[in-house]
């Protein structure tokens, strides 16, 4: 069976950390390269530890730095989940690889190019490499065959009352790629909060002899905090969701949509507007929204990923 060619785009970052963990050991992915974005943590920091990450997963993935700040806004960042590394308490040693020379959105554009129609971008940070990429690159939309997307929601928000932080940290870039005519497969917090690992199963793993499963578990300490005080189940692992869309679509249900972004108003700044549940709709249908997750078949795919000796 061919592998499925992957790009990845993120901001690590804990969650983005459990998600290149959980792509690593998926034998059906083919991971093309992995893109950084200023996000969760500065730049910097973001592609220093997506290339810590490729060391830990035995996999020398090539990494290529994007943009260090929005489009047009101020840079805000997520070290309040995600500590001031962006590795909660844990890291990670230093890698002894560097970034490639090109930017992310050249080097987006040429596995793009390189895989013509069947690329699939995953993206788990602020869309800014993104939007760069659909601008400096108008057959870009014709190559990609689509983007699994954390982010956005239907009815809530995390960075505000209506806002996920992905999109609010750059709604310009995100509207952008809902407006490419890329099929987009939005993972918003409706599902990805239900992809939570649970206080007692997070516990269990502290005594893993698995060197994964032991930066995991230390790394997610302060964000699993973090979500139980918000009422949350656990700690919500939102950016390894697209991935295990990617190989068990089955395991999920959603709906089609209409959805675009909220660029204007103080008060809505990011938010995603879906036509779900509404009498009037968006002409453009340019989204699947996902809704419903198999929770345990999650977080045993999780594990195992985390528990894989490499
Ligand atoms: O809202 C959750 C998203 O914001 C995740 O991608 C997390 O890593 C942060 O970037
Ligand atoms: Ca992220």
């Amino acid at each position: 069976m061919s592998k499925i060619p992957v790009w990845i785009d993120c901001d690590p970052g804990v969650d983005d950390a459990a998600a290149i963990i959980l792509a690593a050991d998926r034998k059906e992915l083919n991971i093309l390269g992995i893109s950084t974005v200023a996000g969760n943590v500065p730049l910097s920091l973001t592609t220093a530890n997506a290339l810590k990450l490729g060391d830990l997963v035995g996999q020398a993935y090539p990494v290529y730095a994007g943009a260090d700040r929005p489009l047009l806004r101020p840079y805000h960042d997520g070290r309040d989940f995600h500590g001031a590394e962006g590795f909660g308490s844990a890291d990670l040693p230093v890698s002894l690889r560097q970034a490639e020379e090109e930017k992310a959105w050249e080097g987006l554009y040429a596995a793009a190019k390189a895989n013509p129609g069947t690329l699939e971008l995953v993206t788990m940070g602020p869309l800014t490499n993104i939007a760069i990429a659909l601008e400096t690159y108008p057959d870009l939309p014709k190559l990609v065959h689509r983007i699994l997307m954390m982010g956005g929601s239907v009815t809530r928000g995390n960075r505000t009352p209506c806002a996920e932080y992905n999109i609010f940290a750059d709604p310009e870039a995100a509207q952008a790629v809902f407006r490419s005519g890329i099929p987009i497969v939005m993972c918003g917090l409706e599902v990805t909060e239900q992809a939570y690992i649970l206080p007692e199963e997070w516990a269990a793993l502290e005594d893993s002899f698995s060197e994964k499963t032991r930066f995991f578990h230390k790394a997610s300490t302060h964000i699993l905090e973090m979500n139980l005080e918000n009422g949350h189940s656990g700690f919500c692992i939102h950016d390894a969701v697209p991935i295990f869309y990617l190989v068990h679509p089955e395991l999920f249900e959603g709906e089609t949509a209409g959805v675009f972004v909220e660029t204007q108003s103080d008060l809505t700044l990011g938010k995603t507007v879906t036509d779900l549940y509404s009498d009037r709709q968006f002409e453009e249908k340019n989204a699947f929204v996902v809704l419903k997750i198999d929770r345990e078949a999650f977080l045993l795919a999780l594990l195992h990923a985390l528990e894989k000796e490499d």
